[in-house]
């Protein structure tokens, strides 16, 4: 039990709930490190079981471990559940028993944190059990330990990223071929990169379970994927790519969580996901293919990035190894890990009050009057230029217009008012802005 320093020489039993692309390389690396890790704990890491749905699939374990009753399992004298199944039922129910039993989890699973993170948080505190979940986000990359402990004395005031790498691979290869979406997208399921079904990714909805957890961490305050404002890559058009690539910029999906202070002094939170044209100077416009990036802001650390492989089954297995060792590490010594820290409760902002910058690309008529009857309309609606570029064609004209810093609301209706007006031809794309001074 939590609380009780381990007996000298008693193994830590780990129960391991799902054995797919993850948990099949938790078991390696689990069994090929066996020294080094009981070394590293201070006791022997035993693997007491591993539940799946369907064992005789499972010839790469020893058949005596494989059980389908993943209840049974937890139940059983284990002292962490480790949980790769992913979704929502039956892991979290399977995780609540565990905690309540002041069993330590450590689990990869998103989608279950970022909705039911309060309820898992509360049964661990209420058994004094650990929850660790770094491969939840960003695969390998140490990000979430970062943000729960190394910059828990600083004030993050940012968190930037490219948290999906199945969206990453689709529009670097975008970028890189001029290839429209659903090309892309055909490229990076034939390669095995996006999967069957890629709607979780290219929808943002795996981006949006990892702002939540972000955001959580990064501001102290309950955020859940509820919470996070989300838009997909699916509309974003080769020529927004050629547009943002004809100003030095490159189209990215990003998780943005930031710390908002009003004129009031009020402190709010924000979560968004969605496509955005960063410059190919920032940080993140270098990462490419299945790569994931977080770009992190504090008052006192100043700007630090991290960088590495956001999934597969081995760089995560790390991120899941990493929290097996630490939770294991409590167990031996009876000690405990980060809880859950939420005391700032601070209230998420609706994308509706979150200004944001833009690139609206337009095909007008090449005729005198043009460039100042789309600047009224930008004034008319409160939206602020900060630069225009003109390009003139054969039959007609290009006319870049960058924003400063608008609501969603205000922008909409300037871009439909403009749509409407004879001498444009066309709205090419309408694309936020990120990471650049507004
Ligand atoms: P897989 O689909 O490859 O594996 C899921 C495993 O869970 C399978 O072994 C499956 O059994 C088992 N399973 C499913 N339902 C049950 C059940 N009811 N009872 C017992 N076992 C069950 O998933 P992944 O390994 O890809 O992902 C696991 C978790 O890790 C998810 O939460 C995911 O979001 C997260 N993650 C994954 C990453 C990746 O790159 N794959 C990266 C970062 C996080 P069977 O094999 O018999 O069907
Ligand atoms: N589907 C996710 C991605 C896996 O493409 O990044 C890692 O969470």
């Amino acid at each position: 039990m939590p609380g009780q320093k381990l007996p000298d020489g008693k193994p830590i039993r780990v129960a391991l709930l799902g054995c797919g692309t993850v948990g099949a390389e938790v078991v390696r690396l689990l069994t090929d490190q066996a020294a080094d890790l009981t070394a590293r704990v201070g006791a022997p890491v035993e693997l007491a079981g591993i539940a799946v749905r369907k064992p005789n699939k499972h010839r790469e374990v020893p058949a005596e471990l494989l059980t389908t009753d993943a209840a049974g399992l937890v139940a059983s004298d284990v002292d962490v559940v480790v949980e790769v199944i992913g979704g929502i039922e039956p892991a979290r129910t399977l995780l609540l028993d565990a905690l309540r039993a002041g069993k330590s989890v450590v689990t990869a699973n998103k989608a279950l944190l970022a909705e039911h993170s309060g309820a898992l948080f509360e049964a661990a505190d209420a058994s004094g059990a650990d929850l660790y979940f770094e491969a939840a986000v960003a695969g390998a990359i140490p990000l979430l330990r970062p943000l729960r402990e190394s910059l828990a004395g600083d004030r993050i005031t940012r968190v930037m990223g490219i948290v999906n790498g199945t969206t990453n691979y689709i529009l670097s290869g975008m970028d890189a071929t001029g290839a429209g979406y659903g090309e892309a997208l055909e490229e990076a399921s034939r390669l095995g990169y996006a999967e069957a079904d890629p709607t979780a990714d290219v929808d943002g909805f795996d981006a949006a379970s990892k702002a939540a957890i972000l955001a959580s961490l990064a501001f102290h305050t309950r955020v859940t994927a509820a919470d996070v404002h989300r838009e997909g890559i699916a509309a974003v058009t080769a020529a927004d790519v050629a547009a943002a690539k004809g100003l030095g910029r490159t189209v990215k999906l990003l998780a943005i969580c930031e710390r908002v202070t009003s004129a009031s002094g009020e402190e709010s939170v924000s979560a968004r996901v969605h496509p955005a044209m960063i410059p190919r100077s920032h940080p993140l416009a270098g990462v490419g293919g299945a790569f994931n990036a977080v770009f992190v802001e504090a008052d006192a650390a100043g700007e630090m990035m991290f960088y590495g492989k956001g999934a597969g089954g081995a760089p995560t297995a790390s991120a899941v190894l990493g929290d097996l060792v630490a939770v294991a590490r409590n167990r031996v010594v009876a000690g405990r890990g980060p809880r859950e820290s939420a005391y700032a409760a601070l209230p998420v902002r609706p994308m509706g009050q979150t200004p944001t910058r833009y690139h609206i690309s337009l095909d007008v008529a090449d005729k005198p009057g043009v460039l100042a009857q789309v600047a009224a309309v930008f004034a008319d609606h409160g939206v602020s230029i900060a630069a225009v570029r003109q390009e003139v064609r054969v039959a007609d004209a290009s006319l870049v217009v960058v924003t400063h810093a608008a609501t969603d609301a205000a922008l909409r209706s300037t871009v439909d008012k403009i749509a409407g007006l004879p001498v444009v031809r066309e709205v090419v794309s309408v694309m936020r802005v990120e990471g650049e001074e507004s």
